[in-house]
């Protein structure tokens, strides 16, 4: 399974609403066609997920159900140590050495955290949410990931990452790798169907927003159908905030076809809105009626997600301990004499 020849990849999502195919096009779809190139770690990440007020039965639902998607959407648990973050103390631990390096002013540029804190109350806002990159750079640095294969926004994310590893090599001496973000060429930002200058979000409401992946064919066809466009005629990428609604169409439609964009752009030539929703609506479902299979399939399997978690939790607690021992001793903490655990009695 360990290839030390092969770069390492980490990566994550939050259990925290149903996955959109922005999710799968930003990021799941590539950790997938990529899984041979690389050795591969990728989590579910519930502690990030607490950042915004959860459901705790809702939570541990939707943290099986992002899993069982994971190897639903084509990860190999014999490929990619699969795993949920809580289930490794050591995240939360190097999180917290980390923010103990962070500058409050590098934490409240984070333009993720001050959208996300704009939409709160100012005194509800957690400090678990100002927090919440340097815990994913916690995430990355235990696995002296080299690679990060996310969608677009999450490069600031990767940038206090690196910069925090940065400071603490540069402190303590060459400890971490210093990842790259891995952003894909085409669907790396998908836009709401209903609103196209708006990044599509499990977390925003609204009937006509986003297609689930576990959206039945019709409400997926029906969702695509209704996307807002423009009242003009041209099928063109474009980058023009008028156009942004067909450069999204187009844009879905190019992650899932890999076609260039004179290709794509020449396929419509002469056709109109409908027919370029109905090829977007066509490649989407055929996308995702395999994936949907397969989740069913897996969560109908008795004990088979819940083995796969346990063997991927057994492998990453093996790396990240690793790294979490030699960081413990460079930053000056007494080694532990004893065995855990201590005063069992108590
Ligand atoms: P989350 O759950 O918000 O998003 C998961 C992944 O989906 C990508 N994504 C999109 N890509 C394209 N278009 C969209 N509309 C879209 N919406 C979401 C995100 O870029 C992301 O790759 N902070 C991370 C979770 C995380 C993480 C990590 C990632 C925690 N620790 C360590 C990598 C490494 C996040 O955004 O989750």
């Amino acid at each position: 399974m360990t290839e030390p020849s092969k770069k390492r990849v980490l990566s994550g999502i939050q259990p925290s609403g149903n996955l959109t195919i922005g999710n799968y096009l930003g990021a799941l779809l590539h950790w997938v066609e990529d899984q041979d190139l690389y050795e591969n770690y990728f989590c579910v990440v519930d502690l990030h997920a607490i950042t915004l007020p959860q459901d705790p039965q809702e939570l541990r639902q939707k943290t099986r159900e992002v899993s069982a998607l994971y190897m639903a959407a084509g990860l190999d648990p014999q490929k990619a140590t699969i795993f949920i973050q809580s289930h490794i103390p050591a995240h939360a631990e190097l999180a917290w050495i980390l923010t103990c390096l962070s500058p409050l002013g590098w934490l409240n540029r984070m333009t993720q955290f001050k959208d996300k804190a704009a939409k709160q109350q100012a005194d509800s806002v957690s400090a678990g949410l100002l927090n919440y990159p340097v815990l994913m750079a916690a995430d990355i640095l235990l696995y002296q990931a080299h690679g990060v294969p996310v969608g677009d926004d999450q490069r600031q994310h990767l940038e206090l990452t690196r910069d925090l590893a940065q400071r603490f090599n540069h402190i303590y001496g060459e400890t971490f790798v210093i990842p790259e973000a891995l952003i894909p060429r085409a669907g790396a930002r998908v836009m709401g169907l209903d609103d196209p200058l708006s990044k599509m979000s499990k977390s925003t409401a609204g009937d006509y927003h986003a297609v689930y992946l576990l959206d039945p064919p019709n409400a997926a066809r029906k969702k695509i159908m209704r996307a807002t466009t423009d009242s003009g005629r041209e099928i063109r990428f474009s980058t023009l905030p008028e156009k942004a609604g067909v450069n999204n169409l187009l844009t879905i439609y190019q992650a899932l076809t890999h076609d260039s964009n004179e290709a794509i752009e020449a396929s419509f030539e002469g056709k109109g809105y409908g027919d370029l929703k109905k090829a977007v609506a066509e490649v989407v479902i055929a996308a995702l009626e395999p994936l949907q299979r397969r989740y069913h399939q897996l969560l109908d399997e008795e004990g088979y997600l819940e083995q796969v978690l346990a063997d991927g939790a057994e492998r990453a607690a093996t790396l990240a301990e690793k790294t979490l021992k030699e960081v413990k001793d460079r930053v000056g903490f007494l080694a532990p004499a004893h065995r855990w655990p201590v005063n069992r009695d108590c």
